[in-house]
């Protein structure tokens, strides 16, 4: 499938596990666009702060850091690199996710943050996150809000660890963790997750990757923005 104007935004927001990182890298994939994994540059900005031993609740301590670190720093649709290295696998760590959290309440990281995901989006692409349809890209094409049950959520975080961190974890403490991860990201002051009033919501709880993609396909198509 081909999209039929230049410059295609289109936004994906949902809670933690919502399924929004798969469905945003297949939806680019069958459409030719880069994939843009906002969520990526919060867990950025926690690692950085987390190896200098930075408190990821001192605002004025997390922009400092941050600010240094972005020049070094490169966000494709491969990931994130850092002085050119692939640094993906280690920001998707449940650890770093936690901290990210924290990092992502602070309104100043918010507002730096927000300028290089605008810069990076005109270019069309498909963008995931908490508040692409609300702040980021309130102009998107199409907006989609992706949910699932909380107990499916971890379950599927459970599925995406290895044999070690399935030892050390029990899917009570994913819950645990998605719900706190949940109650700070949707009750936080500053661009909280929240569906835009023109999202399309798709609650992917009983459904297969392929039936979400079909789904958003024919939106797509229905609108006359692919082909
Ligand atoms: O989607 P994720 O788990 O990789 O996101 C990590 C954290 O970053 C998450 O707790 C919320 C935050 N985040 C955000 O506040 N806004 C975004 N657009 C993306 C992520």
């Amino acid at each position: 499938m081909k999209p039929l104007i230049e410059g295609l935004q289109i936004a994906i927001d949902g809670p933690a596990g919502s399924g929004k990182g798969t469905m945003a890298s297949q939806l680019a994939a069958a459409l030719g666009l880069p994939v843009l994994d906002t969520g990526l540059l919060y867990r950025f900005a926690a690692w950085q702060c987390l190896q200098q031993a930075v408190a990821v609740d001192d605002e004025y301590a997390v922009l400092n850091v941050l600010e240094k670190a972005l020049p070094r720093m490169q966000w494709r649709s491969e990931g994130v690199f850092f002085d050119a290295k692939d640094c993906t696998s280690t920001l998707r760590g449940e650890d770093v996710g936690l901290a990210a959290s924290k990092v992502a309440a602070l309104p100043a990281v918010r507002r730096l943050l927000l300028d290089v995901q605008q810069q990076l989006a005109k270019q069309g692409c498909v963008m995931d996150g908490r508040d692409i349809g609300t702040v980021v890209l309130p102009q998107a094409h199409v907006k989609f809000f992706l949910t699932a049950s909380l107990r499916e959520r971890a379950r599927r975080r459970w599925l995406q660890l290895d044999e070690q961190q399935r030892r050390q974890r029990s899917m009570d403490d994913l819950v645990k963790d998605m719900t706190a991860r949940d109650t700070r990201d949707s009750k936080r002051q500053h661009a909280p997750l929240q569906r835009a009033n023109d999202a399309i919501v798709i609650d992917s709880t009983t459904m297969r990757p392929d039936e979400v993609l079909d789904r958003m396909l024919r939106v797509l198509q229905r609108r006359g923005l692919a082909h």
